[in-house]
């Protein structure tokens, strides 16, 4: 737990580079939304540019075109490959092409092919979402379609001109996907994520918050801010 979002950026880009510069073709696995960008930019201040390295997200709207600014392929391209010299063509997002259907299969096959995920770069929902996995997803659950629920899509409209645009639908890795990542960087900020945080830390593991499913991995790193850390009840080291 530090003070402010850059620090807290700085803490989990720790991890993130130990494993580039150990292993320039990692494969890593990443988060869209506000909570990466300060571990991005830490990443990106460092100067270096990493031409090899993979990236797998975690999820992708259905509904709207890949080229659209908002589609988390743009968003990617934008916030995390450019800035790390990442080529395009080594960013792979969930394919909604089709509605999105059919494509779920092709996904988990690509993650498995590369070699599977070393470190998977993660944000939460103030609902306890993980990916777009919303409350009651299964821990075992694979990629697959998702509607998303009015809270998230209230969330995420400070990015559309309305929340009628915000697509009702996505591709996302699933729960027991994510789970099978060798390592998990979670991070959140502020104080709305602070009920969400303190649930999945130091609630049940439950399907009714599907952050909780963290506490079953092995190795996770949790990073977070005052306000984030603000609900927590016992001391986390
Ligand atoms: C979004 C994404 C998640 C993200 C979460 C938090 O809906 N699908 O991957 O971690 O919600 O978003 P933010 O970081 O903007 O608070």
């Amino acid at each position: 737990m530090v003070a402010d979002t850059s620090e807290v950026g700085a803490v989990a880009e720790s991890a993130v580079w130990e494993l580039l510069r150990s292993n320039p073709e990692a494969v890593l696995g990443v988060a869209t939304g506000s909570t990466p960008g300060p571990l991005y930019q830490a990443l990106a201040s460092r100067g270096k540019k990493f031409p090899t390295v993979q990236a797998f997200a975690l999820d992708e709207y259905c509904g709207i075109d890949a080229s659209d600014p908002n589609s988390y392929r743009s968003t990617l391209l934008r916030e995390f490959a450019r800035p790390l010299g990442i080529p395009a063509e080594h960013v792979h997002v969930p394919s909604t092409s089709n509605d999105c259907k059919d494509n779920a299969a092709d996904y988990e096959s690509s993650i498995s092919e590369a070699g599977g995920i070393a470190v998977q770069i993660l944000g939460v929902g103030t609902n306890g979402h993980i990916a777009f996995n919303e409350p009651g997803s299964s821990f075992e659950s694979r990629t697959r379609v998702v509607e998303l629920t009015e809270r998230t899509r209230r969330d995420n409209s400070r990015y559309f001109p309305s929340i009628s645009d915000v697509p009702r639908s996505a591709l996302t890795q699933g729960i027991g996907t994510i789970l099978e990542a060798r390592k998990l960087v979670v991070m959140a900020f502020g104080v709305g994520k602070a009920a969400a945080v303190a649930a999945a830390l130091e609630g049940p593991v439950t399907t009714d918050v599907p952050a909780s499913a963290i506490q079953t991995h092995p190795d996770v790193i949790v990073c977070l801010d005052l306000a984030a850390a603000s609900s927590l009840t016992r001391s986390h080291r």
